[in-house]
């Protein structure tokens, strides 16, 4: 019988599976199929294989990264998902970022993963797409690229690390890392207990165990309908997540089958069930700007929902979970309680439930298929999950301020629910200004610098162009004279990012930036009146429009002289990947994506 593919008298089919995709332009189709499949047989691919749907796997292995150590398992057992189902899995590396091994910071090369995503699941000749990640950034990253080239994909996270044992008390990464750090600062751990710590943290592979970004991210791609319901929880090193893995297969060959790919599946509903799940988890802070980043990539949805949705939705939605940073328990103990099934069930209320899922179900489907957990009355973790009627905290764990003119774009945003001084969330302070993070770092212990516990600690200079990647410097330390009486929390204001895992009463993403020549957290000086009011989402510094417009001429007046060094003004002079970023990257309240890869954007 003779191989219909070197029929030169009949045309390929112009939309097959598999090998037939995106056929590279050697001219003549026939030839071009005829190398595409005797290079992949090179690999040792039968024919039969090669006439399976493909089922592409991204793999973010590295060894830098122990967030993603499970990977090559994970891989494995997807594999036997997608060759269980008749599919042939192949999978591809694209790279690999890690929070403590992608310096200046992950942020940074979030938008070059998401390119680099994007364009591998375009060039090859994949009908659905299981992308694996995990930490941080990656998820948003893939979710991002994933959008834009459009074919079927389906996500599956690594899973949360273990706790970890410190003198009889669990610890996790990182919340533990942050508040024993704070006590050694302020020498109540000494340094022999500081490193023996550092054994414990982290002391399994997987995400930070506690309610950090990556974990937020987890539970919103379950809200999103981006990946099955049971799959943002299980332990990176249990046996769940392998079975987890398996599953991620099979739908991911259902996918190539019956494509639903994320520009159909994802609606205005997805996001806003995202946005309820983030409010009601206390989630991590960075889950807002990827969240705007992941929307504005959707044509029909970029602009839709901006992070005034974000505290709208936060105004009816109670804190369910008691998690750290917001709350005690890890990600493990979230696990053992039910997990995102139980609390889906919880926020029912407040869903969407006819939005679709990777599953080709709806979430009220699935969740149909997934009933509430049962605990036993004298479980430990029945308090986990509240109930929806008895939270943790009563609505908005993320605040979001509209108000004021240190919030011109409605982006600045405070995690109200980690706040340790509930006062602070109605303050009005003497500012202390920081104007980069060398200089905070220069100053913060200094035993003269005039701040009290009324003072408000503001730091600029640690925004997207200030700071290329807006690190996650937002935590900004208590100052040592104030850490040795006892003081554990302030007011703190930047226009830079916190990590997920930290808590305090820190107000993140203000925006335009520093670097901003018209920004007005560019001119706050030291003695300046700030005034934070959660209750009125009013953040503002009390100067009358005068002042204000006259303290940025004058600064404008030093930029051009060359007085005031200016990263703004230096951002076309960069080479390389770096100037790209500082040239084309756009705020917070639109994601930090680059301008050209939204959908609005020219590509688009
Ligand atoms: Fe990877 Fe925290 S460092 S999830
Ligand atoms: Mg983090």
């Amino acid at each position: 019988e003779q191989n219909p593919d070197y029929d030169l008298s009949k045309p390929l089919p112009s939309n097959g599976l598999g090998l037939y995709q995106k056929l590279p332009s050697y001219g003549d189709a026939h030839f071009s199929l005829f190398m595409r499949k005797l290079f992949i047989k090179a690999m040792g691919y039968s024919e039969d294989a090669l006439s399976r749907p493909i089922v592409g796997i991204i793999n973010t292995y590295s060894s830098f990264n122990p967030c993603h150590a499970n990977v090559p398992q994970l891989i494995d057992a997807v594999k036997r998902g997608v060759q269980l189902n008749g599919g042939l899995a192949i999978d591809f590396p694209t790279i690999s970022l890690h929070e403590s091994f992608s310096s200046p910071t992950s942020m940074f090369l979030r938008n070059l993963m998401s390119m680099d995503t994007e364009e591998m699941i375009r060039a090859q000749p994949v009908d659905s797409v299981v992308l694996i990640g995990g930490c941080d950034k990656t998820t948003p990253a893939q979710l991002m690229g994933g959008i834009s080239a459009n074919k079927p994909i389906i996500h599956l996270v690594t899973g949360p690390m273990m706790p970890g044992n410190f003198q009889g008390v669990r610890v996790g990464a990182c919340t533990d890392c942050r508040s024993n750090w704070a006590k050694f600062r302020a020498g109540t751990l000494d340094i022999e207990d500081i490193a023996a710590l550092n054994e414990e943290l982290a002391p399994t592979s997987g995400t930070c165990g506690v309610m950090g970004t990556a974990s937020t991210m987890a539970c919103l791609l379950v809200a999103l309908g981006m990946m099955p319901l049971n799959s943002a929880t299980a332990p990176a090193v249990s046996s769940a997540r392998l079975r987890i893995a398996e599953q991620t297969g099979a739908y991911a060959v259902q996918l190539a089958k019956n494509p639903l790919p994320p520009q159909t599946l994802l609606t205005k509903e997805s996001f806003l069930n995202a946005i309820t799940v983030l409010q009601a988890l206390g989630g991590s802070t960075n889950a807002i700007v990827h969240l705007m980043a992941i929307l504005n990539r959707h044509p029909t949805l970029a602009g839709t929902i901006t992070p005034a949705t974000i505290d709208e939705i936060g105004r009816k939605t109670p804190l369910l979970l008691d998690l750290k940073p917001s709350g005690e328990n890890y990600m493990t103990d979230f696990h053992a309680a039910g997990g995102m099934p139980a609390l889906l069930h919880e926020l029912k209320p407040l869903l969407h439930l006819n939005v679709m899922t990777v599953t080709s179900r709806t979430l009220g489907e699935e969740l149909a298929l997934h009933p509430v957990p049962r605990l036993q009355s004298s479980s430990p973790l029945s308090g986990i999950i509240r109930p929806f009627t008895q939270p943790l905290y009563p609505s908005s764990s993320l605040v979001v301020f509209t108000q004021g003119n240190l919030s011109p774009s409605g982006s600045a945003v405070l995690k109200a629910s980690a706040s340790l001084y509930k006062h602070l969330l109605r303050h009005r302070g003497p500012a202390v200004v920081f104007s980069s993070s060398a200089d905070l770092a220069s100053r913060i212990d200094d035993p003269n610098l005039p701040v009290t516990p009324d003072s408000v600690l503001v730091l600029r200079g640690i925004g997207p162009v200030g700071n290329p990647g807006m690190p996650e410097a937002g935590l900004i330390p208590i100052p040592r004279k104030l850490a040795s009486q006892g003081v554990k929390d302030m007011l703190r204001i930047s226009d830079g990012r916190m990590s997920g895992t930290a808590g305090g009463t820190i107000v993140l993403h203000v925006s335009p930036e520093g670097a901003d020549p018209d920004s007005v957290l560019g001119i706050v000086q030291d003695g300046d009146m700030i005034v934070c009011d959660v209750e009125q989402r009013l953040l503002s510094v009390e100067l009358d429009e005068e002042t204000i417009r006259a303290r940025i001429e004058a600064k404008r007046r030093r930029i051009a002289s060359g007085e005031e060094k200016s990263a703004w003004k230096e951002r076309e002079t960069i080479r390389g990947y770096a100037g790209l970023y500082a040239r084309e990257v756009n705020g917070p309240e639109e994601g930090v994506d680059f301008r050209f890869l939204t959908a609005t954007g020219p590509r688009g």
